[in-house]
């Protein structure tokens, strides 16, 4: 494969723009300083991770073994039941959302779900690709759902199956719902059949790190809990990972002669490199290492929110949140920073921001006046 001269020069145009977006990416929670120099080598092979990660088969171009230890790290940062649970890196937390609704909907075909209107449309999405009636409960200010607002609503449908999407960090003000609140609501207004969703795609790595630990985990009677994996922990590629309970996964399983393996997941062809990103991720950090790298963001964020709080921009975040939350800004500090607005705007403390870029875009907005 050889390329002409006029479309080797387009790559390297899309090259430096791609490095100078990234040098000014502030608004979506995606690490930045990852570097999977070691693993670039793997990329001259075709991987395929088709089927049960957990099950051998026919395809042996796979990372299998690699994806199985990333799924058992975070197994067991989630408090997963011994041997009772199973899991795949997906392609990024939405598959992991559709993922599962779907497991919650073969659990209870009748089932109702309930999300918080802060919850990431990716769920709405789910909800209609899966057909299943819904119903869109209050937030609070904070981001969080409100509990008032679930009751009542669940309380219309007590007779039916509850299927909960918790939101452990929503996406634009990090606000953490709380499994065990919404399972005493449920049951308080008679709902007994519940299976809890929690979409923790950013704060997956270091919620359970966090003291008090937000109660979000299967211990706090989670069924399933998805991860991105590019998010907190970094990777060049989106990817994921959802875990749930073995039973709820048995029951969609399908043996497939093709592949001499089981169907389990929702794409059939699978990335095979971002295992192995993952895998390398966790190994360099540990459970150490997240919370260093979680404390040092943690930090910056502080900074930012009294940096322009001292400005005169009522910032504001959650605790323990890397997402500080301000009025919305003007049209070119949005373009420059790409900071993801809706009725208010945001900047995500990820590791690899740094303090010399929040200080840049904390002077734009208090010189812009916003
Ligand atoms: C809370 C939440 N859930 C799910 C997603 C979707 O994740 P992905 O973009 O990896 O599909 C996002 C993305 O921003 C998110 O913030």
């Amino acid at each position: 494969m050889k390329l002409e001269s006029q479309n080797l020069k387009r790559l390297d145009e899309l090259f430096y723009s791609m490095q100078e977006a990234n040098a000014c990416f502030l608004g979506y929670p995606f690490a930045k300083d990852f570097n999977y120099e070691p693993l670039w080598r793997f990329l001259n092979f075709s991987g395929n991770n088709a089927g049960d990660p957990f099950e051998p088969g026919t395809y042996r171009v796979n990372s299998y073994a690699f994806e199985c230890e990333v799924v058992d790290f975070f197994a067991q940062l989630f408090r997963a039941p011994d041997c009772g649970f199973w899991g795949y890196v997906t392609n990024g937390g939405t598959e992991g959302n559709i993922y599962g609704l779907y497991l919650g909907r073969e659990l209870y075909p009748d089932g109702v779900a309930y999300f918080s209107r802060d919850t990431h449309y990716s769920v709405s999405k789910a909800v209609r690709l899966l057909r299943l009636e819904y119903a869109v409960v209050d937030s609070q200010p904070n981001g969080e759902i409100s509990y008032d607002d679930l009751a009542r609503r669940a309380s219309g449908g007590r007779n039916r199956p509850a299927l909960i999407v918790a939101n452990i960090g929503t996406t634009m003000k990090e606000g953490k719902d709380d499994t065990l609140k919404i399972r005493e609501v449920l049951r308080d207004v008679g709902v007994s059949q519940i299976y809890i969703h929690a979409d923790a795609a950013l704060c997956g790595p270091y919620a359970p790190m966090l003291s008090p630990k937000p109660a979000f985990d299967f211990v706090d009677g989670a069924d399933s809990i998805t991860v991105s994996g590019h998010k907190f922990l970094g990777a060049p590629m989106p990817c994921g990972i959802v875990l749930a309970r073995k039973l709820n996964v048995q029951r969609i399983l399908r043996a497939i002669d093709y592949i001499g393996s089981s169907d389990t997941t929702l794409s059939g062809s699978r990335n095979a490199y971002t295992p192995i990103v993952l895998w390398y991720a966790i190994r360099c950090l540990g459970t150490a290492g997240i919370k260093r790298v979680f404390h040092q963001c943690e930090q910056l964020a502080a900074y930012t929110a009294d940096e322009l709080n001292a400005r005169g921009v009522s910032a504001w975040r959650n605790p323990d949140a890397l997402t500080v939350v301000f009025p919305p800004v003007e049209e070119d500090i949005k373009a420059k920073w790409q900071i993801a607005t809706e009725d208010v705007s945001h900047v995500v403390v990820t590791p690899g921001t740094t303090k010399r870029q929040l200080d840049t875009l904390i002077e734009a907005i208090a010189d812009s006046g916003s």
